[in-house]
């Protein structure tokens, strides 16, 4: 297992998420999982890394009209950031409010709107914003280092 990657070249993966393509979030999420066991990093990251961006891609298709993933890796952290256009989110603090949800019914019948992606990316990351404009999209950054006083394990 290794803290660092000075070894290694930056990666860069992009995934375009469709409007209600509920299927990107899954197989990006695996898709980087797989990259980052590849490069032997421990558990507790990839674990975190695959639910951050599970949630983020789920929330572009399902909040947002249609959006970009990216995740970077670099020597020091992995960087995860949705660009979306879509409605925007009004208010953030209420947004990351555990089981505030604006989910359609359609969503909720698949399982999804507890108002809980939020604050588990939260709890995943070691940094996390949201910049937002209503009626035209956000932008969400979320950043895991691979030595964090935060989350040790
Ligand atoms: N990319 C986005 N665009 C517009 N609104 C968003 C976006 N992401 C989140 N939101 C708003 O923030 C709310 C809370 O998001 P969160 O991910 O915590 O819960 P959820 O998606 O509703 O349910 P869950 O993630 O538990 O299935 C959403 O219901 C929605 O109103
Ligand atoms: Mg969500």
């Amino acid at each position: 297992m290794v803290d660092s990657l000075q070894y290694t070249p930056q990666i860069t993966l992009e995934f375009p998420i469709g409007e209600k393509d509920f299927f990107m979030a899954g197989e990006s999420a695996s898709r980087v999982k797989k990259t980052l066991q590849q490069l032997g990093l421990k558990q507790d990251i990839i674990r975190r890394v695959a639910i951050i961006i599970y949630e983020a891609a789920m929330n572009v298709a399902i909040h947002a009209s249609h959006g970009l993933l990216t995740v970077h890796i670099d020597p020091e952290s992995i960087s995860i950031q949705t660009d979306d256009k879509g409605v925007g989110i009004p208010d953030i603090e209420l947004a990351m409010r555990e089981g505030y949800s604006t989910a359609p019914y359609e969503a909720q019948e698949m399982g999804f709107g507890a108002g809980m992606g939020l604050p588990n990316m939260k709890q995943c990351s070691d940094e996390l914003s949201l910049d937002t404009k209503v009626g035209k999209g956000t932008t969400l950054k979320a950043k895991v280092y691979f030595i964090s006083k935060e989350h040790p394990g």
